[in-house]
């Protein structure tokens, strides 16, 4: 399983169930590495998509609520026996699902945006995790300056 997110300077990811920045160039490598695969979200995301649900992707969605369109789990032990279906997995937010998920992740690609913004979700900082390494990084513009980064999990736990 791996893990897809954009993150601010001080690794904020949303406000008011919506995303801080609009970046084409993120949205870009979001829809790469995405399409043709399996993505997880939580029911938060998933109401804050504009299109639902993701076209081209299989989207399973964590909540107690039933979703047209998208494989709908009730609990982390259902998502986790549902997952072991699925050979691409990507988590895609958001901050509670991204926080239950992490030590089942083997990759997290984490779009660092260079720039602040008043958030009230939070993805756990990284960098602070010794697990977590950060083994490449590519630098890009868009509105703002981004680094794309892959972090691998030295020990992801097994389901
Ligand atoms: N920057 C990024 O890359 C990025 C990506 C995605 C999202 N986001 C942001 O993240 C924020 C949303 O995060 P969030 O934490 O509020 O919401 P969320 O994780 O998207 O969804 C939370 C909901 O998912 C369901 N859920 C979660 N864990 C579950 C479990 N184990 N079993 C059953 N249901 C479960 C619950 O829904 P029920 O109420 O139905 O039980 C819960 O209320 C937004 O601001 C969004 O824009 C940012």
């Amino acid at each position: 399983m791996n893990l897809i997110v954009a993150v601010s300077r001080d690794w904020g990811i949303g406000k008011g169930n919506k995303l801080l920045f609009s970046l084409k160039e993120d949205m870009k490598f979001f829809k790469t590495m995405t399409t043709g695969k399996t993505v997880v979200m939580g029911k938060n995301t998933y109401l804050s998509l504009p299109r639902r649900p993701l076209p081209n992707r299989v989207n399973i969605v964590l909540s107690s609520t039933d979703f047209e369109g998208a494989i709908c789990v009730r609990s982390l032990e259902e998502l986790l026996e549902e997952a072991k279906k699925h050979d691409d997995v990507f988590v895609i937010g958001g901050a509670g699902v991204y926080r239950q998920l992490l030590p089942y992740c083997e990759t997290a690609y984490v779009t660092k945006v260079d720039a602040t913004a008043p958030a009230d979700a939070y993805f756990p900082n990284l960098d602070e995790m010794p697990e977590w390494e950060c083994v490449s990084e590519t630098e890009a513009q868009d509105a703002y300056p981004l680094t794309f980064c892959t972090y691998k999990n030295k020990k992801p736990t097994e389901f």
